[in-house]
């Protein structure tokens, strides 16, 4: 039941404090006399749970503007700092201000509550309501604003940010990330100094690629796994974000995030609203560990598609046959699935297209008919074909797309996104189709739709997306300035669309490489590919950073060809996450394929406690020989350590005792090897018992080194 409390403005004696509390921490938000909503506290709360307004007092003043902590920081009028919300109101004034007026709260659940604040320009007939959906147990903070107007005539939004964060401490360390194809997720770190740090993406169909919409912000120093002071956010946006981070005169740290204003001034009618979508955050002062099982326990709850479920394990052909396939070969390869012994086979690009057949990247994407040639008789005859093999169907769509070399091209050339006066420039030899036009959404979603009409038994999607969007133009859209926004909204109707219909039906964000996830995204899959770089050594350190955000559940992790390490050593990584295999299975020795075999057995027998378990990086693969990283189940009972040897220098290895976290520190432990390698055996003594307080204080040695580059322990209570 949700329970409403207003408290309208003229009840305001003096000034009035709204506090945002979690189990650990407090948002704190005070209306000043002037009515000015301003952020007063954000960090550990306080146990009596009132006090919050001595906090102003205690620090030096001389903010000349009295808004250096507005809680949205307007512009036009008193403010210097970098703005929230930009506007050009219907008489061409561009001036600003917004005042409390009232606010409500309301309890969602136990778990969730929403505060909304209104406030409004004292002037113009112009208001924005703030919003936090705060998860008490996960320490957890969703807000965004919705902005509307009642004034005669349009008023254009230049900037209009999700949430305006306000930090107090002696120094702010920033870790960001950057990347490229292969290479996702690069961090860096570093302290932040006075100005505005800008991270943001302009590509149109997708947040990451170069830069991701995730990062962290240390408070005093860089926090480590277990100490220190750190707020993790994420925009939930799936295209241009942007996120200011401005250490301002005072030494606060100023956090501005919502879309990208970048070409996107918004044009709003009277009545009309603009809501934004989600930033979120979650505040640890127990370090980096804590803050990411915080927001792993509230992605697998409540954002990411069937985050308590349970995920199919696959064999992909796309590295196998890239395009070159037909019939035959396929029906071989649903046998390997078997043979395998892995739950679903992945028919990749290359099954589509007739008169621009899709024999390479370069022509028939948009032409979604099964290739006559490779497949006379069509997908629903090899889902057929699987479920014989005993094994699930799955199949690659990338529906935002279109090669100028195809027939829907050919037929629609005013469905894609391009400058009618310029010459086209192409990303992968491909352009995008205008999903601002609904006749375009009513396309990608038929495509989808169509598929699962002709084989309701068709049981995963993966969602490709190779390109980014040059020449932004929408031959649909009247206002351009609207493009970039109106393409993010046209994708979610798709997707909110085809999830109406197929609710559950597993489906793999993917994109080029990584580069397409974020948490609205994640609302509609339930996997997203990290990388196309599979080399198992690069992803110990791909997944790693990914993993601070991200659920091991939500990550496709793929056994390939890539690198140069044993096969075990790549089952092992790909293990961490959602297995899936991209190898010729024909072409294992007999050794490998026992292994492999096995391997899947040892994973199906695990893998709740990977995909619902607590994880504690134990060993960093930066700064350490030896990665090593600790998945526990719930009631600390059961957990599985990940061991790699990351550095190829003589003798290298583990030469002392990993410390172990999260046990508890009064069971028995007991530590057993788990998926050797056919005719090796463990250095390992089973025999022995541990107590997690000894794990956790001393720790264990998983005896890595050149001969044993890759060890998976098991940790199992002994009563
Ligand atoms: C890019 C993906 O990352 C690959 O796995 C594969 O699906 C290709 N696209 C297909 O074109």
């Amino acid at each position: 039941m949700i329970a409403f409390f207003l408290c309208p403005a003229g009840s305001i004696a003096q000034s009035i404090l709204l506090p945002v509390e979690t189990d650990n921490n407090a948002l704190v938000l005070q209306v000043d006399n002037n009515k000015d909503l301003r952020t007063i506290y954000l960090g550990r709360k306080l146990s009596s749970g009132s006090g919050y307004d001595q906090v102003p007092g205690l620090y030096r003043s001389g903010d000349y503007t009295g808004l250096l902590n507005s809680a949205y920081t307007p512009s036009g009028s008193r403010n210097l700092a970098e703005p929230a919300i930009t506007v050009t109101h219907a008489d061409g004034n561009n001036s600003l201000d917004l005042r409390y007026v009232s606010h409500q709260s309301a309890k969602i659940s136990d778990d969730i509550s929403l505060l909304s604040v209104l406030l409004k320009d004292p002037v113009y007939d112009f208001e924005v309501t703030l919003y936090y959906r705060s998860y008490f147990k996960e320490d957890l903070i969703e807000q965004w604003s919705v902005i509307r107007h009642k004034e005669k005539g349009e008023v254009v939004l230049h900037k209009f940010a999700s949430a305006d964060l306000t930090l107090k401490a002696e120094s702010y360390w920033l870790r960001q990330y950057h990347g490229d194809w292969a290479k996702e997720m690069q961090p860096e770190e570093a302290r932040l100094t006075h100005g505005i740090k800008t991270l943001d993406t302009k590509l149109g169909t997708r947040a990451d690629l170069f830069q991701p919409p995730v990062f962290m912000v240390s408070l005093n120093k860089a926090a480590t796994e277990e100490e220190g002071t750190v707020l993790y956010g994420a925009m939930e946006w799936s295209g241009n974000f942007r996120v200011d981070l401005e250490v301002d005169p005072q030494d606060n740290l100023r956090i501005i995030a919502g879309i990208n204003n970048y070409a996107s001034a918004y044009t709003l009618a009277p009545n009309e609203e603009f809501t934004t979508p989600a930033f979120l955050y979650t505040l640890s002062d127990k370090g980096k560990g804590t803050a990411s099982r915080n927001l792993q326990t509230w992605a697998r709850n409540y954002k990411l598609l069937d985050g308590k479920g349970t995920r199919l394990t696959l064999l992909n052909n796309w590295e196998s046959t890239y395009f070159d396939f037909d019939e035959k070969k396929l029906a071989d390869l649903l046998k390997d699935t078997k043979k395998l012994g892995v739950d679903l086979f992945l028919l990749d690009d290359g099954w589509f297209a007739n008169k621009y057949p899709r024999n390479g990247d370069h022509a028939g994407l948009g032409d979604w008919q099964e290739n006559k040639k490779k497949l006379p008789n069509g997908i629903s005859s090899l889902v057929k074909e699987a479920k014989n093999n005993g094994v699930k169907f799955g199949i690659w769509v990338e529906p935002e797309m279109v090669n100028p070399k195809s027939e829907l091209y050919e037929q629609h050339p005013d469905w894609v996104v391009k400058q009618p006066k310029r010459e086209e420039y192409y990303f992968r030899n491909q352009l995008v189709l205008d999903l601002t036009n609904p006749k375009v959404q009513d396309f990608v979603f038929g495509i989808v739709d169509d598929l699962f009409s002709k084989s309701p038994d068709l049981a995963y999607i993966k969602w490709d997306c190779n390109a980014v969007i040059y020449n932004a133009y929408s031959a649909h859209l009247k206002n351009q300035s609207h493009f970039y926004i109106e393409y993010v909204r046209g994708l979610y109707k798709v997707l909110g669309r085809i999830r109406a219909k197929y609710p559950k039906v597993p489906m793999m964000l993917c994109s080029g490489g990584g580069g397409r996830v974020d948490y609205a995204a994640l609302q509609y899959f339930t996997e997203f590919w990290p990388s196309d770089n599979t080399d198992p050594l690069e992803r110990i350190f791909m997944q790693w950073e990914y993993s601070y955000f991200y659920p091991a559940i939500s990550s496709s992790n793929h056994v390939t060809d890539w690198g140069k390490q044993p096969l075990k050593f790549r089952v092992d990584v790909a293990m961490m996450g959602k297995l899936g295999f991209d190898i010729v299975v024909s072409r294992l020795s007999p050794q490998d394929l026992t292994f492999a075999q096995h391997a899947i057995d040892t994973y199906n027998s695990v893998k709740t406690t990977i995909w619902q378990g607590d994880q504690y990086r134990l060993a960093d693969p930066v700064n350490n020989s030896v990665a090593s990283i600790l998945y526990l189940n719930e009631a600390k009972t059961s957990g599985i350590i990940f061991n790699y040897l990351v550095n190829n220098r003589y003798g290298a290895g583990s030469r002392s005792p990993i410390r172990m976290q999260g046990l508890d520190a009064s069971k028995k432990y007991r530590i057993t090897e788990i998926n050797l390698y056919p005719g090796t055996n463990s250095s390992i003594d089973a025999g022995k018992i541990f107590t997690g307080d000894f794990l956790m204080k001393i720790g264990f040695n998983p005896d890595v080194n050149s001969g044993r580059t890759s060890v998976v322990l098991q940790l199992e209570e002994v009563k």
